[in-house]
Parts: C-alpha cells; structure tokens; sequence
C-alpha cells in the first residue's frame, strides 16, 4: 500500500479533500498524467479537433439516447406511434430525437474525418499500431450501433433496410440461411427482430464502445501523440524529461478545442433547428411511413454513411467476379516471374492463386460482394503494415502521393453518392472501377508506398505561432 500523504500545512478544505481522495484514488495522478503534464505536439492544426468531437458526440448520443429511451417502445406494434408521440408530445422530445439522428450522422462526419487525418499523417505507424487497431474497432462497434439503431423507429426504410441486410448474411455457403434466421429471430424481421436490435443498441454495443474509446486513450497516452509532420517529439527532451516540442494538453489543448466544439455546434444546430432531415440525407423521408412487411419500397438506400461499401457491395457482379479472377491470375504471373522467389514460395504462390481462383467461380457473386463490403472494413485494421514509406506525414512524401490520397478520398465520395442512388449501368461501372481503385490503394501500397523522391523530415516539429 502506497504511503499516506498529509496535507499541506494551512491547507483550505478543498486540497484537504483532494489529499483524502488522493490517498484512496489516483486522482491527481491520472490528471496530470492525461491533461497537465501530457505533452502534445505544439503543431496541431484544425485535423486534431476531430477526436475531441468525436467524443463530445459520443456523449450526445448517450445522453440523448437516455432521454430517447424513457419514451420509446421496443414493440413492433407501438415503435413507429412512440417515436410520433416522442416528436409531438414529449416536452422537448423533437430536440432530442433530432440531435440524436443528426448525431448519428455528425459521428461518421467527424470519424472519417479523423481517420483521414491518420491516414495522411501515418498515425497508425509505430508505435501507434494498437491506437489505429482499437480505432478500427471503434469504427466496426460504429456502423453496428448505426444499422442496429436504424431498425427502432420501425418506418419502410428500418425496415427494408434491415431486410436487405440480414439477407445478405444468408449468402455466406453453408451456414448463410440458419446465421440471417438467428440474426432475425425469426424467418421475416419481425418483433423479435426489433426487440434484440434494441438490446444491442442501448447497451451492447455503446458499452463495448466506451470500453474501446478508453482503451483508444490509453494507447494514444501510452505512445503520445503524432502530429502534422509525423516527427517523434519524444526523440529530443529538456533536462527535465519533456519534449522539447510539447505543451501540456491542459490549458493549451483544451481551450483550443473549445475554438473547434464551438464551430461544430453551431453546424450541428444549424443541421438540428434547420434542416433536420438534411434533404432525406440524414432522415430518410420513406422512414416517415410506418414499416409495412407487404409493401417493398422501389428504391432502398441505406443511409448516406454506409452507402460506399453499399456500392461496393452492388459492384460486385458475375463479371466483376470474372475481373477478380483476372487480377487474381496476373498478380501470381508477376510475383512467379519477377518475384524471385524461391522454388518452394513460387509453389505456394501458384498453388494458392489456383485455390483462390477456384472459390470465386466456385461461390455466388452475392456471397463475394458481402465479403467485398467486409473486407473494405477489414482491409483498414492491416494499414500499419502495409504503409512502407520511409516517411510517416504526407508532407515529406513525393507530389504524387498526394494525389494518391485525393483520389482516394474522391473515390470515396463518389461510391458513397452512387450508393444511394438506384442502380444504373454507368453507375455500376463507376463503383467497380471504384472499387478496384479502393483495394489497389491497400493492397499495393507495400509497393507504392516506397517509391518516390522524398523530403527529408525536420529533426523538430514546424510551427509557425499565429
Ligand atoms: C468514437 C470514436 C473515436 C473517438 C472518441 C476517438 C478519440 C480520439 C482522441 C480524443 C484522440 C486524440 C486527439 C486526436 O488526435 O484527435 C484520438 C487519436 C487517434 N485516433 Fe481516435 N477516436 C475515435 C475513432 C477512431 C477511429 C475510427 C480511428 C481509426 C480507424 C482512430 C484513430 C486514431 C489515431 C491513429 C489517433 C492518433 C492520432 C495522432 O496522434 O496523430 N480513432 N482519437
């Protein structure tokens, strides 16, 4: 047991109380472990607003959720008619509701946005390796809490949307049908459907959530900080041990987050007393009609968040299959041609291409989209070990790069409108090439990534005071 401290002489309540606590609770510790003596880069820019938002909308869906859930039914029969009481009667009920559906939105707006951030920086690379990996879980627990979240309100889009869904996982061989009817809880989504969905809603997934957002921290505060440059501030510390180029996160980070909370509420506001159903981008306007288990709507979009792996999913045809097969053959023809790779490797490579070959003719298109849509997940938890440059920051890589990471985001932006539009011919052209631009983005990078002329990286952090 840690020895008991006394207070100091003539001490005022206040740091008696503290003293007390301290003995008992690592009070002070933690505070100045996270907050007083946590030095952060003296170089962040409006980028590193994104993760501090991303917990204050964390907080905004718990709290609104709370209120939401007081008046809401989890009954097929009364969801629909609760969440109209909620809009119409519950005292205050609209706001709630609408920061929450706009906060479901405003959540993946920030986290792309903060992700994005880590891919330009290489604030996945090490050390930082486990705060990107328990990043990419958040992200999964995200788009689980939304499709799960999404079912409540019980109206055409819950509804079809969930259908659509769940059908999916019946295309996985062999255990497809029996996983979508346990997923269900029923051969159709129904009440029991509903009554589970909202069980992994309000506390499943939110508390695997805050357990993953404090293990993010941890990491993050373990290893420290990236910054713009992707230079180590640890490398070169005064005489006293603190980073030559760091500055405690409090008072400086916190009050220059305040500057980036602000703006953002005045957006959400905005978004929340004047526009809440954002053009039926952010309420789908088929969600005001009530779920009707007879009547398939014409188009069924999943919300605008999900809509780029959605096009991913809609890419992947017979011939795109076909194209995959292909890519599959000519990738093995380099590596065996100009790979030189040893006798035993060049059998492996031979052998497992034929294998994989043989799978994607072997399963439905159905079956190799879900794994596409996955796999564009997936993909991301590997990103530490794919990025090869001798640099982390996008700043000191070669010109094209940049324009590897613009098109990307591009791409991005254009699956996700194609996803929510109905399905067209040229559409479906554009997202296979889309998609096949998105895998070869990952999946070369341990080539790309290296080549190039590159800048050489400051020894100290650049910063220019304003
Ligand atoms: C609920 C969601 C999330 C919350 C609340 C959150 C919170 C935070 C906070 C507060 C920071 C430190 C401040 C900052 O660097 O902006 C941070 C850093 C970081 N986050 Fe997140 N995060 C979330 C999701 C994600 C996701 C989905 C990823 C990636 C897949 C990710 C990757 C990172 C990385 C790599 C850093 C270190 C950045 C650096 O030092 O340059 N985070 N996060």
């Amino acid at each position: 047991m840690a020895e008991f401290k006394e207070a100091p002489a003539g001490a005022n309540a206040g740091q008696k109380l503290l003293t007390w606590v301290d003995n008992r609770f690592p009070a002070s510790k933690l505070y100045k472990e996270h907050l007083s003596e946590y030095y952060a880069p003296k170089n962040f820019n409006f980028m590193y607003f994104f993760g501090s938002l991303a917990m204050l909308v964390l907080v905004i869906q718990i709290v609104t959720g709370i209120f939401l859930v007081m008046h809401y039914k989890p009954d097929a029969a009364l969801a629909f008619a609760s969440v109209e009481y909620i809009m119409r009667d519950v005292p205050w009920g609209w706001l709630v509701r609408y920061m929450h559906s706009t906060g479901a939105s405003a959540f993946f707006i920030v986290v792309y946005m903060h992700m994005f951030r880590g891919m330009l920086y290489g604030s996945y690379r090490k050390p930082r390796e486990l705060v990107w990996i328990f990043g990419c879980a958040i992200f999964l627990c995200l788009m689980a809490e939304a499709f799960f979240g999404y079912l409540l309100p019980w109206g055409q889009m819950s509804y079809w949307g969930a259908q659509v869904i769940v059908n999916l996982f019946a295309a996985v061989p062999f255990v497809g049908p029996d996983l979508a009817l346990l997923i269900r809880g029923d051969f159709v989504v129904s009440d029991a459907t509903l009554n589970r969905f909202f069980s992994f809603h309000v506390i499943a997934i939110p508390l695997v959530l805050i357990g993953l957002v404090a293990a993010h921290i941890i990491a993050l505060h373990e290893v420290g900080s990236n910054n713009p440059d992707g230079v180590e501030i640890k490398a070169k510390k005064d005489a006293e041990g603190r980073p030559l180029d760091g500055i405690p996160f409090h008072p400086y980070y916190t009050v220059h987050d305040i500057m980036g909370v602000s703006v953002f509420l005045l957006l959400f506001s905005a978004v929340v007393f004047l526009a809440p159903e954002m053009g039926g981008y952010f309420l789908e306007y088929n969600n005001f009609i009530p779920a009707d288990p007879l009547k398939t709507p014409a188009h069924i979009a999943p919300v605008w968040y999900f809509t780029p792996y959605y096009s991913m999913l809609r890419a992947t045809t017979d011939p795109m299959v076909n194209v995959f097969v292909v890519l599959v053959a000519i990738g093995a023809a380099v590596s065996l041609l100009l790979g030189g790779l040893s006798r035993n490797a060049k059998v492996v490579v031979a052998v497992s291409a034929l294998v994989f070959i043989g799978l994607l003719k072997g399963f439905d298109a159905k079956f190799w989209g879900v794994v596409v849509m996955g796999g564009a997940v997936v993909i991301m938890f590997f990103l530490p070990w794919l990025d090869n440059s001798p640099v982390k920051s996008i700043r000191y890589r070669p010109g094209w790069h940049k324009w590897m990471y613009t098109v990307f985001a591009i791409d991005m932006l254009v699956l996700g409108y194609l996803g929510i539009k109905p399905p067209s011919d040229a559409g479906t052209l554009v997202s296979q090439i889309g998609t096949i631009f998105y895998f070869g983005f990952f999946l070369l990078m341990p080539f790309w990534s290296r080549i190039g002329e590159f800048k050489p990286v400051p020894e100290r952090v650049v910063f220019q005071p304003h």
